[in-house]
């Protein structure tokens, strides 16, 4: 482990950048958003922009061009830049676990410009080996074990090695990109396996086994299950033709018993949340195609060049990133809405609380010293319109302010009348209410005016009332495709790396969710009765719960 890798150069102490913040805060609450708007006529397009195939509207938020100029001297300060670079250079960021996390060179791989002298040997052997994989499916060269072609993959994985093929084959689902129908299996509770298994054909299904560490309990139970399931439905005891793995540990997807020839080995710095650019894209390239897979890539390729090429100040994902950074710290902000107006994005919000809240969940910085401020808060959120119906009360009226994703793409996939202009109209009514507001006054007036007694009148205003000045992100693209897609999702990746670098923690690692892991390993023989029931260790809350579920089993 090599704890000063990650460190910021300490050329400015927390203290001072929460000073700086706070005081900067301070200043910017006198100035409410709206009318923000009316002393600058050109806010608008001073506080936007385009990256790459998306368009970023920001000023709906209490900056101005002297705030963004404060805010990424603060960045400059705590070393942004430097580790920008480093992690271009292949640095171990990654301190504790000792990997780098250049993920630019993953999407590099697919751009136009690559030289492929300068390509990283093992990333070019991933992506070949990838298509090679994908090549021969489609072609039918590699069938099923009855000589069928495939017709349906089931991505088994969790967590990293769910989530981002997961986004991206629903994003890309309907656009006629490929035959082969994706399925999805992550969590070890059997409904799922079973639900899945259910509705595809054993014949001509193929079963991706997704686990970079090969060791997931999740991930190995149900590839176990389906293994079994294959062998009764088929009848046969070697299934082998119909299963790949892609993993960082091919050794043991092989002792799992799946063929080398179907592993596709991905090197060990990717870390999981990161890894939907890797071959852990191959149920992506499968179901959607190797070519919209690249375009992906490109995608977010389209946003390294960006970061490597843009100042901080005209830095989109950097602004955003230190926007993150500034609610959180100096506006006690806690918690992030994620709405995207397209349907085919749905999965974006959990998506992003994998990517943010298991990088920046974190309370020490990268060389292990206290952090002396809050780092990422809660992500979360659903697709517009259904959350209007639901949390968007809370987001107008509730009692804490919390700062809005707006996402939609400007035309539909699948137009019906005015649907999708309907869509856009709410998306960008939604920005703007919760931005203006309404006075208690002017609701009052209207009351009055529509025939209210003045009493009935002045008490309704009072719950009608929206305090507005909430601010809000909108990002925009022509049409939901690969492209958009993988600049969205590289937008997400620099906008935390940028806030996790000035607060100065290690976003790559993720050692929290480890004790968990062991705790339910140990459990298991405990519900299963093989260990010391009046185990001492054990809680009384918890020793009751597994009393309970031992006395279910018995009935
Ligand atoms: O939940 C912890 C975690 O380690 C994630 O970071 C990772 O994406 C997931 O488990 C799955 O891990 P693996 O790909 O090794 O099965």
């Amino acid at each position: 482990m090599s704890p000063t890798v990650n460190q910021a150069p300490a050329l400015l102490s927390d203290l001072d950048l929460q000073t700086t913040l706070r005081a900067l805060a301070k200043k910017a609450a006198n100035t409410p958003l709206q009318s923000r708007f009316n002393l600058d006529p050109n806010r608008a397009a001073t506080l936007s922009g385009e990256l790459g195939p998306l368009f970023v509207d920001y000023a709906k938020h209490h900056l101005d061009t002297d705030i963004i100029t404060s805010l990424c001297e603060l960045a400059r300060q705590r070393g942004l830049e430097q580790q920008f670079n480093a992690l271009r250079a292949g640095a171990k960021l990654n301190n504790t676990e000792d990997r780098s996390a250049n993920y630019p060179s993953l999407r590099r791989w697919a751009s136009d410009g690559a030289n492929p002298s300068q390509q990283d040997p093992a990333i070019a052997a991933m992506y070949e080996a990838m298509e090679n994989l994908v090549t021969a499916i489609h072609s039918g060269a590699h069938r099923s074990s009855t000589g069928k072609a495939f017709t349906d993959v089931v991505n088994i994985g969790i967590g990293g090695s769910d989530f981002g093929p997961r986004l991206v084959c629903d994003a890309l689902a309907n656009q006629g990109l490929g035959s082969l129908r994706p399925h999805f299996a992550a969590n070890i509770d059997p409904s799922v396996m079973t639900e899945i298994l259910a509705t595809v054909p054993a014949e001509t299904t193929l079963f991706v086994v997704a686990s970079k560490s090969f060791g997931t309990q999740e991930t190995r139970c149900n590839a176990q299950a389906a293994r079994t399931w294959l062998q009764a439905s088929l009848g046969r005891e070697d299934v082998s033709d119909h299963f790949v793995a892609v993993s960082s540990k091919p050794e043991a997807a092989m002792a799992f018993g799946i063929r080398e020839q179907y592993i596709l080995a991905v090197p060990e710095w990717v870390g999981g949340r990161f890894s939907v650019w890797s071959g852990f894209g191959l149920t992506v390239a499968l179901c959607a195609g190797m070519n919209s897979f690249c375009a992906l890539l490109k995608g977010g390729y389209a946003v390294d060049q960006h970061v490597e090429q843009q100042p901080l100040e005209k830095n989109i994902p950097v602004i955003l990133g230190m926007l993150d950074l500034w609610y959180r710290n100096a506006w006690g902000m806690t918690s992030q809405a994620v709405l995207p107006y397209e349907h085919h994005l749905k999965l974006l919000p959990i998506y992003l609380q994998q990517l943010f809240m298991e990088s920046a969940g974190k309370s020490v910085k990268a060389d292990g010293s206290p952090l002396n401020n809050a780092t990422g808060g809660v992500i979360w959120g659903t697709e517009g319109t259904n959350g209007q119906h639901s949390f968007h009360q809370l987001l107008h009226q509730g009692s804490d302010a919390i700062p809005c994703d707006f996402i939609a793409s400007l035309s539909s996939h699948n137009p019906i009348g005015e649907q999708h202009q309907a869509l856009l109209a709410n998306c960008f009514g939604q920005s703007l209410t919760l931005m203006q507001g309404q006075t208690a006054a002017d609701i009052e007036g209207n009351l009055v005016a529509s025939g209210m007694k003045a009493d009935a009148a002045a008490q309704l205003a009072q719950h009608k009332a929206m305090p507005g000045n909430r601010p809000s992100t909108t990002i925009l693209m022509n049409k939901l495709d690969a492209e958009s897609l993988g600049a969205l999702i590289a937008l997400y990746e620099y906008r935390l790396f940028a806030a996790s670098f000035v607060w100065g923690i290690n976003p790559f690692d993720q050692w929290g969710v480890e004790l968990g892991k062991q705790i339910s390993q140990s459990l298991m023989s405990t519900l299963s009765g093989n260990s010391d029931d009046n185990n001492p260790a054990l809680d009384s809350s918890t020793a009751q719960l597994i009393a309970r579920y031992q006395q279910a089993q018995n009935n």
